[in-house]
This record gives structure tokens, C-alpha cells and sequence, in this order.
């Protein structure tokens, strides 16, 4: 009798499956706050260098994570083809995750050190000329383009605020540790750090 009055009263019902589903969601997600293996950095793992952390920028300004994920799930076909699995610890730093889900390029958490600085200089200044048949836009003013860099020690800041453990050594000397690169030297850096840390199989 009680559960006729439950399906008949639309509010009521709407009301207690949001409690029913809210507890089931807070059971899954709650925990993960808590446990080491969400909130703690790899063993090994530093800071990203003033460089990297503009490299970074260049990459989210100019769109790269609308076609590139950062993220490699623990399926075969994923290792098999771009190496360990993504871990949570890697991850505890990224101030926002650049995690995507859009792959219309390939997953880049591990392409650190797959290729040459030289290589990543060529292809971002036109990708067609090593992978013929690549639809990736070019991106060859990266090249001609001075860093910026007014915001850097402050950007270093923020991250500290965040939870990164920069020194007061890093943040006053981020703005000289930049100064006469271009946005290129800065993106090439930060791809070259990405998923280092955890040994691919490739
Ligand atoms: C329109 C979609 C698109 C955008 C935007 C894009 N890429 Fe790509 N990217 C691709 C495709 C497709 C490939 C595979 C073909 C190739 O290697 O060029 C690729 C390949 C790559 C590779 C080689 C990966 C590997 O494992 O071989 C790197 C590195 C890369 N992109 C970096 C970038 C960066 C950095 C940016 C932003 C400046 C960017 N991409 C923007 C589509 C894109």
C-alpha cells in the first residue's frame, strides 16, 4: 500500500530515488578522497620545471586536449599500444586534469621521451611532413613566438596553493628560468615529461 502511494506521487518518488541513488554515489566517490593511491604523488615524482608549466599552457590555449586524451585505461588494446596504464598519483598535481576524451590523435600521458625534441619541432611546425597522411593542424608560429614571461612566477604560486610542492627557490627564479624561450621550446618540454615516470613497455 505504502509503495502504490510511492509510485503515484511523482515529487515523492523523484525525491527518494535521488536519495537512493545519492547514497550508492557518495559510497563509491566519498572513499577516494581519503586513499593514498588517489591523493599522493608516485614515488619519484617532481614538480613540473617553470618551463613545463608554460609548455602546459601552450598546450591548453591552443587546443591540443580537444584531440589528444591523456589518459590510458587498463585495457590491452590500450597498453599494448601506448604503455602502462594512467595512474591516479600522476595525475594529483595537474591543476586541471587535461584528461580529455576526445581521441582524434593518440593518447599523449606517455609520449615523454618516444621521440626527439627534434622530431616534436618538425611535426608541430607541420605535422604532414613525418606522417603524411596526419589531419593535425600545423602550429608553426609556436616557433616565433616569445614566451610570456610575466605571469610565470605567479602561475607557480597558484599551483603551490594548490597543493604543489614548489620551493621559494623555484618561484623566484621561474620568470629567468623561461626568459628567451619561445612557446615551442616551452611545449616541447612539457611533452617531453609526460608519463615518464612509469616505464612503457615500448
Ligand atoms: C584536429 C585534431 C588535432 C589537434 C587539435 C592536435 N592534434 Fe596532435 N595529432 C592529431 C592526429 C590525428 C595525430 C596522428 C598523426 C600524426 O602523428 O600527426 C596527432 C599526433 C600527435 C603527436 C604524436 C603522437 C604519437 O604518439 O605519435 C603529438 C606529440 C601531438 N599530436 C601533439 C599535439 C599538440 C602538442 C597539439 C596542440 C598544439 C596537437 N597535437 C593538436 C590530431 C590533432
Amino acid at each position: 500500500m505504502k509503495h502504490e502511494k510511492l509510485e503515484k506521487n511523482i515529487g515523492l518518488l523523484a525525491l527518494c530515488m535521488v536519495i537512493a541513488v545519492s547514497i550508492g554515489g557518495l559510497t563509491q566517490i566519498v572513499p577516494l578522497f581519503f586513499q593514498d593511491v588517489t591523493t599522493q604523488p608516485i614515488e619519484g615524482m617532481v614538480p613540473r620545471s617553470a618551463l613545463e608549466v608554460e609548455g602546459r599552457d601552450v598546450y591548453i590555449a591552443n587546443g591540443c586536449v580537444g584531440c589528444h586524451s591523456q589518459m590510458i585505461r587498463p585495457f590491452r588494446a590500450e597498453t599494448e599500444r601506448y604503455g602502462h596504464y594512467s595512474v591516479a598519483g600522476e595525475s594529483v598535481w595537474d591543476h586541471p586534469f587535461l584528461w580529455g576524451s576526445k581521441r582524434t590523435g593518440p593518447d599523449l600521458a606517455r609520449v615523454g621521451a618516444r621521440y626527439s625534441d627534434d622530431w616534436h619541432r618538425a611535426h608541430l611546425n607541420n605535422p604532414r611532413d613525418l606522417v603524411p597522411e596526419s589531419i593535425m593542424p600545423a602550429y608553426p608560429f609556436l616557433a616565433h613566438t616569445p614566451l610570456d614571461s610575466s605571469q610565470t612566477a605567479k602561475k607557480l604560486e597558484v599551483l603551490r596553493a594548490l597543493g604543489v610542492p614548489y620551493t621559494d627557490q623555484d618561484i623566484a627564479g621561474a620568470a629567468a628560468a623561461v626568459q628567451g624561450k619561445t612557446e615551442m621550446d616551452a611545449l616541447v618540454a612539457y611533452l617531453q615529461g609526460l608519463g615518464t615516470l612509469i616505464k612503457s613497455k615500448r
